[in-house]
């Protein structure tokens, strides 16, 4: 296997980081490589909030439900999906501009995934550990007032980052049979590929416990499908602009 998958491969999130910080040189390179991600039509439709305040560190901490390494980590970023800067660009061309569809707000949310995946492969790549924070959607709309995002952009996730100060196993995947399909979608073996997953998640969750945890994949989905998840995301994207038309 080449570097670059072993390293791939060797992903954990870092939740736990040394206080030392990321030198600026080397963080700048890593939302460069970011910016190297492949982009909807080259629309490049992100910005990087880049929080170095301390009292906002505290307040998004607070505000993506307690998680203190997003006060903690050597560098927290807020990924925002950025449908402003490109339809403003387009308009002072002298384009008559529609916003709001629904493609706009994916291919905006796409692109920040992308670019955000891109810094975390880089920043793995020299030694640093990352955790994504979508804990920040808890409470969109006051994130957005403390980084004062405008109309047409909105905050998708955080991502701490800094040097690790624990080694986490690796956490399992699906079988790859369960997640690539030939030809067509099938989905008839998936009981039986998911029960080996949750027996695989089981143990894995019973070693890194010393066997106090004892559920699988399928038990830790449960809460994420019996409640509305952030329910208020709708009516807070509307009103961003991303009218989902
Ligand atoms: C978009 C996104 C949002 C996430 N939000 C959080 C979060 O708010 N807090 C947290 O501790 N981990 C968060 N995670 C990390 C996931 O829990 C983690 O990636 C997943 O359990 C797989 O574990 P691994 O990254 O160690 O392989 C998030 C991951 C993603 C991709």
């Amino acid at each position: 296997m080449n570097p670059t998958i072993e390293l791939l491969k060797s992903h954990r999130s870092i939740r736990k980081f040394q206080n030392r910080r990321i030198p600026r040189e080397l963080f700048e390179e890593l939302i460069r490589a970011g910016q190297s991600a492949a982009t909807s039509s080259h629309v490049q439709a992100y910005s990087i909030i880049h929080v170095v305040d301390p009292k906002n560190r505290e307040a998004l901490a607070e505000l993506s439900g307690g998680q203190r390494y997003v006060a903690e980590c050597s560098n927290f970023l807020v990924f925002c999906a950025d449908m402003k800067r490109a339809t403003d660009a387009a308009e002072r061309a002298g384009a008559d501009v529609v916003r709001g569809m629904t493609e706009q707000l994916l291919v905006a949310s796409i692109d920040t995934a992308l670019v955000a995946q891109n810094v975390a492969t880089a920043a793995e790549s020299a030694g640093l550990g990352l955790c994504y924070i979508g804990g920040i959607r808890n409470n969109p709309a006051e994130v957005s007032e403390l980084l004062r995002l405008p109309e047409h952009v909105y905050p998708v996730f955080g991502m701490c980052l800094g040097y690790p100060d624990q080694a986490p196993e690796v956490k399992p995947r699906l079988p790859l049979a369960s997640i690539l399909k030939e030809d067509y979608y099938q989905s008839e073996r998936d009981p039986e590929l998911v029960a080996e997953f949750d027996t695989t998640m089981n143990t894995y969750y019973q070693a890194r416990t010393g066997g106090t945890k004892d559920t699988n994949w399928s038990q830790q989905l449960k809460p994420l499908f019996t409640s509305k998840l952030r329910p208020h995301m709708r009516d807070f994207l509307r009103g961003k602009g991303f009218e989902m038309k």
